[in-house]
């Protein structure tokens, strides 16, 4: 007899309003809108405010996964990003008390773009071993602040975001399940993706860290490379792990790094474009904060409905990757996307 399984009973999603478009990065930086349209597939990215942390669009998103799940309770919140409010203490407990939440266990997830994936896995697990019952999963991410304002490539690319979504204890067999989880990593690339200071590689080396260095720093077209070929990779594991042909799959929810990486992943995998779910042309790169933004998005518009076989895969720094399947539920959606100019 199986135990329980990890059941999606709600998401929620938020954006900080302020929307930085192509043409406002091309008015300082030396770089175009048809550049980064075409390179990217992005027209625009919100961007924080002044004081405002990732540790905020959490507390957000997790209050709409929790109101859309029809319930303020969750005995166990995880918050998957790369820009944590400070380095210590991790930022899910406080997430956890700004919501109401205190005395729930909390704990952050660090593996960059795959983030929200490793922490589903987690989330799964603690559910299935009867650890948990309840979990608030949250990706968000205020990636705007460890950007360097004067790196055309990462500027036009990275955006700020939350997403999440609340796990119940169910059946396996239930609509909304979470299959099994495909995970690896490749740590002789940790140089690929990466902020060089500010750990204790550097503190130890002594003296202090350029200042340059504090920022983060991507070798864009290796990433490319990896990315398209160990996304893929992870979803024909994880298509094979939940029986599944790629003609089968309804929606693709796939990392929204790149619209290119995107395409070429749905392409080698057979997966019609048609069923490619996208947002990146709104809200850029948004790390670990992307898919759980575009579940709850799409849920939200009507174009992720219950029923469809739903494809997951994440790739990022580290290097590490990861793919699930889940068979879309019935589930209520809550998006607060408003803008206002930069
Ligand atoms: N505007 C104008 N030119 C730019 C630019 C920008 N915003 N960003 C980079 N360029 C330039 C480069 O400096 C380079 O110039 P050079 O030939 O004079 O050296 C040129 O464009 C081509 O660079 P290249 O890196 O080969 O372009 P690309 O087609 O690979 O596109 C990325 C660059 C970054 C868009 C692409 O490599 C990419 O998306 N990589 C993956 C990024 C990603 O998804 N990261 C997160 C993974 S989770």
């Amino acid at each position: 007899m199986s135990g329980p399984a990890a059941v999606i009973a709600g998401l929620g999603a938020w954006l900080p309003p302020r929307v930085v478009t192509n043409d406002d990065l091309a008015a300082r930086l030396d770089t175009t809108d048809s550049w980064i349209r075409e390179r990217t597939g992005i027209r625009e990215r919100r961007r924080v405010g002044a004081g405002m942390a990732t540790g905020d669009l959490a507390v957000e998103a997790g209050r709409l996964a929790l109101k859309a799940s029809g319930s303020d309770s969750a005995d166990t919140v995880v918050l998957a990003t790369t820009t944590p409010d400070r380095p210590c203490p991790a930022t899910a407990p406080e997430v956890a008390a700004r919501l109401g939440l205190s005395g729930a266990a909390a704990f952050d997830v660090s593996a960059v773009c795959t983030g929200f994936l490793y922490a589903l896995a987690a989330a799964a697990g603690l559910v299935a071993t009867g650890t948990a019952e309840r979990v608030l999963l949250i990706g968000a991410e205020a990636y705007s602040t460890i950007l360097d304002p004067d790196d055309r490539t990462t500027a036009a690319i990275f955006g700020d975001g939350a997403g999440a979504v609340v796990l119940r204890a169910g059946r396996p067999e239930e609509p909304g399940a979470v299959g099994r989880c495909v995970l690896g990593s490749d740590g002789d690339h940790s140089d690929l993706i990466r902020i060089p200071a500010g750990g204790s590689r550097q503190r130890s080396a002594g003296g202090p860290a350029d200042p340059q260095d504090h920022y983060f720093r991507m070798d864009g077209r290796k990433v490319y490379r990896h990315a398209v070929e160990r996304m893929t990779a992870a979803a024909h594991q994880a298509l094979a792990a939940a029986g599944w042909t790629a003609d089968e799959v309804d929606r693709l929810a796939a990392h929204q790094a790149n619209a290119r990486i995107t395409d070429a992943v749905a392409e080698r995998l057979g997966v019609p474009p048609q069923r490619r779910l996208a947002n990146i042309g709104r809200v850029g790169n948004t790390a670990a904060a992307s898919v759980p933004l575009l579940l709850a998005e799409e849920t939200a518009a009507g174009r992720l409905r219950e029923g469809d076989r739903t494809l997951l895969a994440a790739f990022g720094g580290g290097l590490t990757w990861g793919a699930a399947t889940v068979v879309w539920p019935r589930v209520t959606a809550y998006v607060n996307t408003e803008a206002e100019a930069a």
